[in-house]
């Protein structure tokens, strides 16, 4: 009897093992990989470029080696005039490929046909992709059609167009020119995600933050930046609500020039220790200032230094008005 009851036993455990493997092997759960890239997907991997996370080229995340973004609004090779004017994502030589770069599988259906066919991402140069290609690439995005649907694919600009680097980013200019990949890595390196989501996930979110993304959203992404919890308004969309890069100065400067009892902290060090005119900054005296306005003593606060443009604050601003 005894016996077998320790039979009935293995038999439905051998069951219950043999089941679940079954059900990992043959019956995989979905792979995000064979999401279809949309065209947020490929904005985000394009402009934040090779993992945004630790990685060798950026070992200590100081936002080096990574893409810019510029607008164009005359065509780097041919001097037209671009209306209207062209996104287009800069990677000098030796700047990491996107991950859809080095795997154009990854990209979907259709989205890598394009890429390929009409937009020649093959040809990138260089043997190997993590060290970016010999004379750098630009990319842009575009539109086209597979099987009757409408797609947006990536170009390389370089072989198509004839863009260079060098000429691209002269042609934009630093009016025109946006440090996103430098500002997400701020996003992570100053902890942002402790307070803030990139994620309306709930439906009373919808009507504040705007839509939540789709799972072809986050394609290529490396890290996805979800934030943790939320203690702060989720800012996956903040530019379409406010694109006031003077209203972000003062926020990130201190918060409470424009919210009075906000808790987010300073962020006046990102601003380095000069001004846009190279002047540099007192924030002793701004700070007594600042007391004596919050005190009743005087009626404006003090003025907020413009900031230089190599500063890890534009960074962070460029990235933060990128998020429509
Ligand atoms: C301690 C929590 C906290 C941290 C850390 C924090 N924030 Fe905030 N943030 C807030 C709160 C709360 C608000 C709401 C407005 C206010 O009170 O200032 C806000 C507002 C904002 C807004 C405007 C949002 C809107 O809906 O208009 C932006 C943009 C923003 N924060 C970006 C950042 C970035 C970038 C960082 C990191 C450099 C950061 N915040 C760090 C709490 C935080």
């Amino acid at each position: 009897m005894a016996f077998k009851e320790y039979r009935l036993g293995a038999a439905m455990v051998g069951g219950a093992l043999g089941l679940s493997m079954t059900i990992t092997i043959f019956m995989p759960s979905f792979d995000l990989r064979s999401a279809v890239s949309t065209k947020m997907a490929l904005e985000k991997q394009l402009s934040a470029g090779f993992d945004i996370g630790f990685g060798y080229a950026d070992p200590l995340l100081l936002g080096i080696n990574r893409p810019i973004t510029v607008d164009l609004e005359t065509d780097p090779k041919t001097g037209a005039k671009l209306d209207p004017p062209v996104r287009a994502y800069v990677y000098k030589a030796g700047v990491p490929m996107p991950p859809n770069i080095r795997h154009p599988h990854d990209l979907g259906k259709g989205v890598q046909d394009l890429s390929e066919s009409q937009g020649q991402i093959s040809t990138v140069s260089g043997s190997n992709h993590s060290k970016g290609s010999q004379e750098g690439v630009v990319f842009t995005l575009a539109l086209g059609e597979f099987n009757g649907e409408e797609l947006t694919y990536i170009e390389n600009a370089s072989v198509t167009k004839g863009w260079t680097p060098d000429a691209t980013l002269a042609a934009a200019g630093d009016k025109n020119t946006h440090l996103i990949s430098k500002g997400k890595t701020e996003f992570v390196v100053q902890g942002c995600w402790w307070c803030h989501t990139l994620l309306p996930e709930q439906t009373q979110d919808w009507q504040a933050f705007g839509a939540p993304p789709y799972l072809g959203d986050f394609n290529g992404e490396n890290p996805t930046a979800f934030g943790s919890d939320r203690k702060a308004p989720d800012i996956l969309h903040v530019a379409s609500r406010n694109s006031s890069r003077e209203w972000m100065m003062m926020h990130f400067f201190n918060p409470r020039l424009v919210q009075v009892n906000s808790i987010m902290p300073r962020f006046d060090y990102l601003w380095g220790d000069k001004d846009a005119q190279g002047n540099t900054i007192d924030f002793d005296k701004w700070r007594a200032e600042y007391k004596e306005y919050s005190e009743g003593k005087r009626t404006y606060p003090p003025e907020v230094p413009d900031y230089a443009p190599d500063s890890e604050i534009r960074a962070l601003i460029d990235w933060v008005l990128s998020l429509k």
